[in-house]
């Protein structure tokens, strides 16, 4: 085979043998075998009904053919409207990009903001795909260990340090994918500032918005100063049980809007028209939904940290926001990708390594409850069993 680009060795990302215990799980339960998958993040829900029989009726229309390659203005006008009501900042739809998922959302923001020579900042622990989205520009990914006795949050010191002469943005999740923290005002101030001081970009990404749990949630696009150097990014994927539907859209400036149109016309040529048809349903009548798919998730959090609050050697940091837990396991003395085979082996049940998302996840091993209630507690029942009767 002829050679390839320098590009497929910076594309394979951090912590993929992270996914071996997930894989072997799905195999186990497709075997037919006992197992409780609390490794993977896709919401369990059904779409809602009325979001998909908008779509079936789109394509009854005929909704087939090429779209507009920025996306369907009724929707961006949607989004628009949505993020001015929320932020304050003032956007139209010619700010709005629709993208397959925000992930798309983040390589395209990567592309538009980074090249080679370049350094980009995130967290550690991060969400895993960020280093391949980073790196596929060329740019450097830097990361800044979050204070994991301090509940993961982010020092201004640390990253104020990390910040060269190379730098050209901050990428962060806010919410948090794995630890589940939401930044306080300060933290964003404090980010804001170092951003607007050494002229930087801000690329937040926000899917987990709609799933704070206490509290309003505070959007780096509502602080001002922020507002000519933010790219918000986000998507239908966690708010409306929407992962397989693959939409999602970013606000941006204008002239960074118009790039990643350039670059979705030449990798994607456009979303599918009855996707985006779903999508509008979403945001106009499936409000309802939605909150009550983030309460059921509120108490299934409140149900796992009960039911593992009396395990002796575990300890678990109480998520703000999204699908997960995290579960520190530093007392037990194994590594976490020790305890996850462990427990498997021990117990059919599959949690997945927290240092898959960086050195600071080492210690911590990652629960979705994005599982039945029963699934929950029972798997719950097994991990405390496990850490009670193994001789570690
Ligand atoms: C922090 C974070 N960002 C982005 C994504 C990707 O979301 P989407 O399905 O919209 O591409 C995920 C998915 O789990 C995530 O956890």
């Amino acid at each position: 085979m002829p050679s390839l680009s320098s590009l497929v060795d910076r594309i394979g990302g951090r912590g993929a043998s992270a996914w071996d215990i997930h894989t072997r799980a799905m195999l186990d339960r497709e075997n037919g075998e006992d197992v409780i998958v609390f490794s993977v993040g896709d919401p369990d829900f059904d779409t809602p009904s009325k979001i998909v029989d908008s779509a079936k009726r789109a394509l009854d229309d005929g909704d087939t053919h090429y779209m507009d390659v920025r996306g369907k203005e009724t929707l961006r006008r949607l989004i628009a409207e949505q993020h001015t009501e929320k932020t304050g900042q003032q956007v139209t739809a010619q700010n709005i990009v629709i993208v397959p998922g925000a992930q798309c959302g983040l390589f395209c923001a990567s592309l538009c903001v980074a090249e080679s020579g370049n350094e980009i900042i995130t967290t550690d622990p991060v969400y895993t795909t960020y280093e391949a989205a980073i790196c596929a520009t060329g740019a450097q990914m830097v990361t800044v260990a979050q204070r994991v006795d301090e509940g993961f949050r982010t020092d201004y010191h640390d990253l104020k340090s990390a910040i060269t002469a190379k730098t050209r943005g901050i990428f962060l999740a806010n919410p948090n994918n794995p630890t589940g923290v939401v930044l306080s005002d300060d933290e964003m101030q404090h980010i804001v500032d170092l951003a607007c001081e050494h002229d930087l970009w801000i690329v937040a990404d926000e899917v987990y918005a709609d799933l704070v749990y206490e509290g309003e949630f505070k959007h780096f696009a509502s602080i001002p100063e922020a507002q000519d150097r933010v790219i918000s990014v986000s998507s239908f994927s966690k708010t409306f049980a929407m992962t397989g539907w693959r939409i999602g859209w970013i606000v941006a400036p204008e002239p960074v809007a118009d790039h990643v149109e350039n670059l979705l016309l030449s990798m994607l040529y456009g979303m599918p028209g009855f996707v985006q048809e779903a999508a509008i349903t979403a945001l106009s009548e499936c409000k309802l939904d939605s909150l009550s798919m983030r309460d059921t998730y509120r108490n299934r959090r409140d149900l796992v940290l009960n039911a593992l609050k009396e395990a002796p050697l575990i300890k678990c940091q109480k998520p703000m926001s999204g699908m997960f837990l995290l579960v520190d396991i530093r007392e037990t003395a194994l590594s976490s990708a020790e305890f996850v085979v462990r427990l498997y082996e021990a117990t059919g049940v599959a949690v997945l390594d927290g240092g898959a998302f960086g050195s600071t996840g080492e210690g911590f091993v990652r629960i979705s409850f994005t599982n039945s209630e029963e699934d929950l507690l029972e798997g719950s029942r097994r991990i405390v069993q496990f850490v009670t009767e193994t001789d570690f």
